[in-house]
């Protein structure tokens, strides 16, 4: 049986990350692989409270961090572990590198804490693929119809958010590929196909 593979998706909204995790799953599924395809915030059931609280509830960058960490902390102890022990393919919609790029980069929290922090809160286990749908700020936006209602803070904050994603992938270029999103759903679909088929193999 082949052993468990974990693969995260990363990237900003309007990106196309639900749409290609749903092909993904469907991909390794017609190759005979079990499949679980999940996201954070919310992949539990705490999760999803979690996940209210994050959206509702005004905060602090180091609550919502360690909001998001408690969130992460149950999704892999409940679900993402126990998938990858039973040899199955797991798609997250986003993991720890989301809460680096958004918290670190994005809010200025410090990635050393942030990373010792998670490393307890995972137990270390860290994705076996990493994909990142590198987009222009301002076209995410505009395609999650974002555009008109945002200041220009946010917009710099977005800045932040995706520089900070190119760093990472840069630190660990075995575990990140960087996919331009900035193309038709298509030919991003087959970047990603392509990158995949080569990890799962090796
Ligand atoms: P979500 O509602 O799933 O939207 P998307 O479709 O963009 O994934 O994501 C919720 C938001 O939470 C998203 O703007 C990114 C943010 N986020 C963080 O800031 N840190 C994190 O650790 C995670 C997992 C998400």
């Amino acid at each position: 049986m082949k052993k468990g593979f974990f693969l995260s998706l990363e990237g900003p909204e309007g990106a196309g990350k639900t749409t290609l995790a749903q092909r993904l799953a469907r991909w390794f599924a017609e190759r005979g692989a079990e499949v679980v395809q999940t996201r954070e915030p919310g992949g539990t059931e705490l999760g999803g409270a979690i996940r209210a609280l994050l959206l509702n509830q005004p905060m602090g960058a180091r609550a919502e961090f360690l909001l998001y960490l408690a969130d992460r902390a149950e999704h892999v102890e409940r679900v993402i572990r126990p998938a990858l022990l039973e040899g199955k393919v797991v798609i997250a919609d986003r993991y720890a590198d989301s809460s680096y790029a958004y918290q670190g980069y994005g809010r200025g929290l410090s990635l050393a804490w942030m990373k010792a922090a998670t490393e307890g809160a995972t137990g270390g286990l860290v994705p076996d693929l990493t994909i990142l749908l590198d987009l222009d700020p301002e076209e995410g936006l505009r395609r999650s119809g974002r555009t008109d209602r945002l200041e220009r803070e946010d917009l710099d904050f977005h800045r932040r958010v995706r520089e900070g994603y190119l760093a990472l992938a840069e630190a660990e270029p075995e575990r990140f590929r960087v996919i331009d999103a900035n193309r038709p759903l298509e030919r991003v679909w087959r970047s990603v196909e392509r990158a995949v088929e080569k990890a799962w193999s090796g």
